[in-house]
């Protein structure tokens, strides 16, 4: 049973939901600035710095602060001290992913040693929270199962990534080549991806009213996990390709036919997991490495992403607003503007769109996908001000 009662005050998850459009908007600058040349290369040091701008300050951001939120509700029990774990996770990962980027491209020692310190820190403590509040979980439930699955991914994607940081910044040795693929496969198949799964498996037969997904679909963290493990990437690219699939196999049993905002970012994600499964698998042939993590960084992942701010952000800002007014809180809908969300929406469809243009035809595309990122980015902070501003001057009247 959910217990709400435990949920933490809102400001625990609310400073990781408003960094997030920030990193996007950084990420777009860094776009802006290299231009044509950003997609030379997935090793050039603009690329790795986007890269972690999206994946640690991003989409890490998002996923560590609804994970602070759900844990003490899970576990029934209140995460010690909520104020100063969520400090600490949040300044050490933004401080961190900020040090992180500009050591890429900077390729200054100095800053990589203090990305490492504060990222370490801060998935430190996040992990340390995480594993004590998953193991007083009394009922294993699948999804207590994926999120202790998705936290393993977790801590071994840092630990690599730790170990790169290290090797590229001349503390220690580089890894070899095969473990280098290691790190983006357990951090975005692994932990991003169980998640994600884990998340899609309640969602989306609640807000698209959908049949349930098969039962057997329980399973796929474990043999993700498993194949990770192995080192056999292939592995959890076909499940994904499949859990996909399943996805637009039920929503095309949907009972509502509306497609709303969170519908149509939930199908874009599903369209570009499953091209980036295909351009994955032709891969050797043409080079797609930079669409593939174009289409899953930016086109799945992202997407999945923004859908739950926009349905996270309002329900906790009533969740809060009716432990004090009762009754009167307004609605989830209420918080924001439909249309809002819709003019975001389509700025960040056609940033995917134009990004993955620019793989192929930087020297046409690049620029305009970086500005419409930039404003895609703009819009959502945007976005998830009113909301929050919207529960300020309701809380306060
Ligand atoms: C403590 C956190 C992290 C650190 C210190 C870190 C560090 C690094 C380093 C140093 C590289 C360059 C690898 C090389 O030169 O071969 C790299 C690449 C990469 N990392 Fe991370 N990383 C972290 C977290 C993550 C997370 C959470 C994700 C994804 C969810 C991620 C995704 C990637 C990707 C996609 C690449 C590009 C690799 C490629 O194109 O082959 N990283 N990371």
């Amino acid at each position: 049973m959910l217990r709400f009662d435990q949920a933490p005050p809102f400001s625990v998850p609310l400073r990781f939901f408003l960094t997030a459009p920030a990193f996007a908007f950084l990420a777009a600058l860094v776009a802006l600035r290299q231009g044509p040349a950003l997609f030379e290369s997935r090793w050039s040091p603009a690329a790795l710095a986007i890269t972690h701008l999206l994946t640690l300050g991003v989409l890490g951001m998002v996923m560590l602060g609804a994970m602070l939120q759900i844990l003490p509700v899970l576990a029934g029990a209140p995460v010690a001290r909520p104020r100063a774990v969520a400090f600490a996770v949040h300044a050490g990962l933004a401080l961190g992913t900020l040090a992180l980027a500009a050591g890429f491209l900077t390729a200054e020692p100095a800053l990589m040693a203090l990305a490492m310190g504060l990222l370490g820190f801060a998935f430190a403590v996040f992990l340390s929270a995480l594993a004590w509040a998953l193991w007083r979980v009394r009922v294993v439930s699948a999804t207590v199962a994926a999120l202790r699955l998705a936290g393993i991914a977790l801590a071994v994607t840092v630990l690599l990534g730790l170990w790169l940081a290290a090797g590229r910044s001349g503390f220690g040795a580089m890894p070899a080549p095969a473990l280098r693929d290691l790190h983006p496969a357990w951090g975005l198949l692994g932990w991003a991806g169980m998640l994600i799964a884990a998340v899609a498996a309640q969602v989306v037969p609640m807000f698209h009213m959908t049949p349930a997904y098969p039962k057997w679909m329980r399973w796929l963290p474990f043999a993700a996990l498993g194949m990770l493990a192995a080192g056999w990437i292939a592995g959890p690219v076909g499940l994904y390709a499949g859990f996909a699939a399943t996805t637009l196999w039920l929503h095309a049993k949907r009972r509502r036919r509306q497609p709303d905002v969170n519908f149509v970012f939930w199908r874009a994600a599903v369209v570009c997991s499953l091209a980036a499964a295909l351009v994955w698998l032709a891969t050797p042939y043409w080079g797609g490495q930079m669409l593939v993590g174009v289409l899953v960084i930016a086109g799945a992942l992202l997407s999945v992403v923004t859908a739950m701010l926009y349905k996270i952000v309002p329900f906790l800002a009533w969740l809060h607003l009716q432990a004090r007014l009762g009754a009167q809180a307004p609605n989830v809908r209420q918080y924001l503007d439909e249309r809002k969300q819709r003019r975001q929406l389509w700025l960040h469809l056609l940033a995917v769109a134009l990004l993955a243009a620019a793989v192929t035809a930087p020297q046409f595309f690049a620029y305009p996908a970086a500005i419409l990122f930039a404003a895609s980015a703009v819009q959502l902070g945007s976005n998830l001000l009113s909301i929050t501003l919207e529960y300020r001057k309701r809380a306060a009247s």
